[in-house]
């Protein structure tokens, strides 16, 4: 199966647990303050998420005052955002899409990728067409963020299993638990899942893979693609990567300025026609 099938099937199958596994509320209270102190602190206004899945971005960004637009290859994420986004009038504002076929429109100050999204592209050649897309839909001066899995330190530690969820609301029970095989060119998470309403147990298995990107070839790319002031992160409170060793990894890097000289270099050109 080639890692386009395989991945519209993972979301096609896991698209209505998404949610339970990722909380908004549980989100929010992570990243909300990192977001606030990155985009405050880059005089961000406006964010294209490139890869926003179930529109959780879209609506926080947009509550703290952000133009956010999102897209996402999977029609079925595509749908359940514009869902989940139709009580804030914001539902018009995402749409099916590849980010590696963005158009360049130096658009937006802020380009995202969260959620362990990038590993879904693989191969150098793809996960390169994927910055250069957020690359393209950047102002000059704009900034990515790129949270993922920190796939070093998984591969450091190999561990077979890792407990992710376990939540009981007035609803019932929710468990998820990642069994994880490790491959050199592939990751594969073996998502378990036991979600328990009105006393039934449901239980189900849905397997996504992901390319196992580690943090230099990352930094190089995100170089070749133009990028440059990295900085990197262990979690949402801003800890330098490697201080505790945590699984997250979060990379905001920047689309160079243009230089007075390659700005007078346009304007010559224009002056030309
Ligand atoms: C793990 S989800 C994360 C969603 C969201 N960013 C979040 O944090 O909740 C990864 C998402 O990336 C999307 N995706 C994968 N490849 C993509 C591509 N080439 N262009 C746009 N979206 C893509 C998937 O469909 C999926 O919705």
């Amino acid at each position: 199966m080639n890692p386009s099938d395989s991945l519209h099937r993972f979301y096609s199958g896991f698209v209505d647990k998404y949610d339970l596994f990722a909380s908004w509320e549980e989100r929010k209270r992570r990243e909300g303050r990192f977001f606030r102190q990155i985009l405050q602190s880059n005089g961000v206004e406006s964010v294209i998420d490139c890869f926003c899945g179930t529109g959780f971005h879209v609506a926080m960004l947009s509550e703290m005052g952000y133009h956010v637009d999102g897209i996402d290859i999977s029609p079925h994420m595509i749908r359940k955002a514009k869902e989940n986004l139709k009580d804030m009038g914001l539902d018009d504002r995402v749409r099916v899409g590849d980010v590696k076929e963005l158009v360049a429109g130096e658009k937006y100050d802020c380009a995202l990728s969260m959620g362990n999204s990038l590993p879904h592209e693989f191969g150098d050649e793809n996960v390169l067409k994927a910055l250069e897309g957020m690359y393209g839909a950047l102002k000059y001066g704009g900034i990515v963020i790129i949270h993922m899995e920190n796939f070093d330190r998984l591969y450091e530690d190999k561990e077979r299993f890792i407990p992710s969820v376990y939540r009981r609301t007035g609803d019932g029970t929710e468990a998820f638990i990642f069994a994880i095989d490790y491959y050199e060119d592939r990751v594969v998470f073996n998502i378990l899942s036991l979600i328990e309403r009105g006393g039934k147990p449901g239980f189900e298995v849905d397997v996504v893979e992901y390319n196992p990107i580690n943090v230099e070839s990352l930094k190089r790319l995100l170089k070749e693609a133009g990028f440059s002031g990295l900085a990197l992160y262990e979690d949402f409170m801003m800890r330098p990567l490697g201080r505790d060793g945590t699984y997250d990894l979060i990379v905001v890097a920047r689309k160079r300025q243009v230089s007075d000289k390659r700005k007078q270099l346009y304007f010559l050109e224009d002056a030309k026609g």
